[in-house]
């Protein structure tokens, strides 16, 4: 029996080495495939967003401090850029490991953040800085405010709507690509190990991010489920009705038209997965969050794993049968794990994250 491809079948969808046109994908035009399913993606689900701005200043508010035992450097600062609308300015906190090796340079988390308090539940800054990495935290309000506020506030008032159709998830994932602007001039990031990792709207949105800026070599998406990571088509839990509904100003306008209509949208959720390659992806569920759906997280890792075949690399290593709590697929450079446990970014996810990096 070959289980996974069985339930994978029965999803029904849509072709991913398959230009619109119906032509067939060859290596040599991955990337002209990638672009076609991003700007799928961009105009059904997730808007379009602005260019990368012209520079990004960076101001120190709070200068860098030793801490956590003085193994690692924290520091405040400001990141500005240029907007249609004057300069928008959005703080980020860093944390360097104070040891680190001979070149000076480590591997670097962009962590998008629910709260900005140091440290926080979903931030064990020692487990990190024990691991030799750095992270920049963004705190997600300070860039969009997640609520309904009519796109009038933070960044979303800089750009006029008419040119931009991006909803929230768009404007954090940009705001994380400012983050690695930034890293670009500091002397101790190793520019080749960048990860941007979120949890749920946050990993949806650090998804969204690695599959536009190829910069990052890694995203770690955490819990991320419906519009994120998660197969959309027959999904248990939530579904493009309730999370447009709830979360209208995450997406587009047109993502509505897919409500109750999955099997209209020509695409789907592991398009996105797949626009990251050939970089890595790493995907982490948790058993009990059944409204992100593991399963669909699951079949979506591997769906999206015949682009990094194509290419030459290699996609999900796994057993031919669903996953189990504690099982880890960790060899290919599309990785998933399942833990037990509640809808959370723990810091048995970072652990696993870590190696990855
Ligand atoms: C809600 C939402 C999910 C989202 C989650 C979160 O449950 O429906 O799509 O992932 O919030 O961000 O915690």
């Amino acid at each position: 029996m070959n289980c996974i491809k069985e339930l994978l079948a029965a999803r029904k969808l849509p072709e991913l080495l398959e230009f619109a046109d119906g032509t067939k994908v060859t290596a040599d035009r991955w990337e002209e495939r990638r672009l076609e399913m991003l700007d799928i993606l961009r105009r059904e689900e997730y808007g379009y967003a602005p260019p990368a701005p012209a520079y990004v200043r960076s101001e120190v508010i709070q200068a860098p401090k030793a801490d956590y035992a003085n193994k690692a450097t924290v520091s405040y600062l400001n990141l500005t850029v240029p907007t249609d609308k004057g300069e928008f300015t959005f703080p980020i906190a860093q944390v360097v490991p104070t040891k680190r090796p001979e070149s000076g340079k480590v591997p670097t988390f962009v962590l998008i953040n629910f709260r900005p308090e140091l440290p926080d539940k979903y931030f064990p800054v020692e487990d990190i800085v024990d691991a030799g990495c750095a992270v920049i935290r963004i705190y997600y309000n300070d860039v969009a405010f997640d609520g309904q506020d009519n796109f009038a506030g933070g960044i979303a008032s800089h750009f006029d709507r008419s040119k931009y159709t991006w909803g929230k998830i768009g404007m954090w994932a940009w705001a994380a690509s400012r983050a690695f602007d930034y890293l670009e001039s500091v002397d101790w990031a190793d520019l080749s190990r960048v990860a941007v990792i979120g949890h749920s709207r946050l990993g949806k949105t650090a998804l969204w991010c690695a599959a536009n800026d190829t910069r990052f070599a890694m995203a770690c998406v955490n819990n991320s489920g419906c519009s994120g990571d998660a197969i959309t088509r027959d999904k248990k839990g939530e579904r493009v009705a309730q999370i447009t509904k709830n979360f209208p100003f995450w997406f587009c306008d047109n993502y509505r038209k897919y409500c109750n209509n999955e099997y209209g949208m020509p695409f789907e959720q592991h398009f996105l997965v797949a626009c990251v390659c050939p970089r890595k992806v790493a995907i982490g569920c948790a058993l009990d969050d059944e409204w992100a759906d593991p399963e669909s997280q699951y079949l979506s890792a591997c769906a999206a794993s015949p682009a990094w075949e194509l290419v030459g690399k290699t996609g999900i290593i796994h057993p031919d049968r669903l996953p189990v709590p504690g099982d880890f697929f960790h060899s290919g450079d599309v990785a998933y794990h399942l833990r037990a446990g509640a809808h959370f970014l723990s810091t048995e996810d970072w652990r696993h994250y870590l190696t990855l990096i």
